[in-house]
């Protein structure tokens, strides 16, 4: 039977973990060939085997990289050969007060979250168009992942907030410029998932902000993985411009 990504290629950072690998694996469902971006190679291996028949093609690279943008998205059309989807995922969260933080942590924030996201946009646009004249869906897409964090600013999430807020304005400003040639930008707002994400926080920050979310069920990288198929399975002319997805008992 016909699935609705057929033929189609769908490139996805951040994708050795979390809600990337789960977005690989769901998308692959729907018969896309995955591109799958990261800095942990045994990672993309294990996802690779896991994605089974589908061809897939494993980029080990850093998105924060100057230049890498260009270079990740060249690889992934050597590899296969064409370009229908961008998965803007890969993402870093380093909480904790403005005062007193390392710089080195909102510079990576900055680095990952902010230019990665940009350079790897810029390199895929002209891919992107050129799908939507070539490919049976006459669409193209780049769906963005900030997170609740990129509308509600909080004591302790200064740059996070920054960073994400950032992304937001950006994909709203890149689907005004591309809508009416059939690429749709679209961006996605997590609530608190169950994900490595928070483990590269410092301790203590890290103990503060899990705090918040005590006797709360988290979302899985599946429901959000979900959430992602569902805005890009969607026919040519509905686009899904945003979506906030957040446990249930989240306030
Ligand atoms: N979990 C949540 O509660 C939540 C809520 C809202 C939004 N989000 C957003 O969701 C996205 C995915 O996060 P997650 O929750 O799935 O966390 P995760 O499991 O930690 O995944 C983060 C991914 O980003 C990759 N990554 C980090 N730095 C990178 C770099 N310099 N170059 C290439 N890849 C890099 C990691 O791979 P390597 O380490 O192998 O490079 C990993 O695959 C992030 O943008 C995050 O801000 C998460």
């Amino acid at each position: 039977m016909a699935r609705s990504l057929d033929g189609t290629v769908a490139l996805i950072t951040g994708a050795s973990s979390g809600i990337g690998w789960a977005t690989a694996l769901a998308l692959a469902a729907e018969g896309a060939s995955i591109a799958a971006v990261a800095r942990r190679k045994d990672r993309l291996t294990a996802l690779a085997r896991e994605l089974g028949e589908t061809r897939a093609a494993a980029i080990d690279a850093d998105v924060a990289a100057p230049g890498a943008g260009a270079e990740i998205v060249a690889r992934a059309v050597a590899e296969l050969g064409r370009l229908d989807i961008v998965v803007n995922n890969a993402g870093v969260m380093l909480l904790g007060p403005i005062e007193d933080a390392p710089l080195e942590e909102w510079r990576r924030m900055l680095e990952v979250n902010v230019a990665g996201l940009l350079e790897v946009t810029h390199a895929a646009i002209p891919h992107l168009l050129g799908a939507v004249e070539t490919s049976r869906r006459r669409v193209a897409d780049i769906v963005n992942v900030s997170s609740v964090a990129g509308r509600i600013a909080r004591e302790g999430s200064g740059v996070y907030n920054l960073t994400k807020w950032g992304v937001g304005a950006f994909t709203e400003s890149l689907r005004q410029e591309l809508a009416t040639r059939y690429v749709r930008a679209s961006l996605i707002e997590p609530g608190v998932t169950q994900t490595e994400l928070a483990s590269h926080m410092r301790p203590d920050v890290r103990e503060r902000s899990q705090a918040r979310f005590k006797g709360i069920k988290q979302l899985t990288a599946e429901d959000i993985a979900q959430a992602i198929t569902f805005i890009v399975t969607r026919e040519r002319d509905v686009a899904v411009n945003e979506m906030m997805v957040r446990p249930t008992q989240s306030v």
